[in-house]
């Protein structure tokens, strides 16, 4: 399943627009906008894999409780895509 965002002023000129990298591909996003939410809309459909069984995880609370939205950002490991806003330059790594 494939999430789309609603069009809003600053996507569509350009403001507030930044290059982020999510498993080395730069990818544009909104600065601010929620990390777990622009990458269901790209094709991050997995997040991680689970340590126990190797299955494919992917957010599912949104809220911070689940913490099957666990990414590497800028080299830190197991940090909640679902509570951590897009910053210029961030590196982006799933957990697979
Ligand atoms: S989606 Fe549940 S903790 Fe991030």
């Amino acid at each position: 399943m494939t999430f789309r965002t609603l069009e809003t002023a600053s996507e569509h000129d350009g403001a507030d627009m930044v290059e982020i990298f999510i498993d080395d591909n730069p990818v544009r996003a909104r600065r601010g906008q929620n990390l777990a939410a622009l990458m269901l809309t790209g094709t991050a459909g997995t997040f991680r894999a689970s340590p126990v069984d190797g299955s494919a995880r992917a957010p599912f609370c949104m809220m911070g409780s689940c913490f099957e939205c666990l990414v590497e950002i800028d080299g830190l490991s197991n940090c909640q895509a679902c509570l951590t806003p897009v910053r210029p330059g961030m590196r982006v790594r799933r957990q697979l």
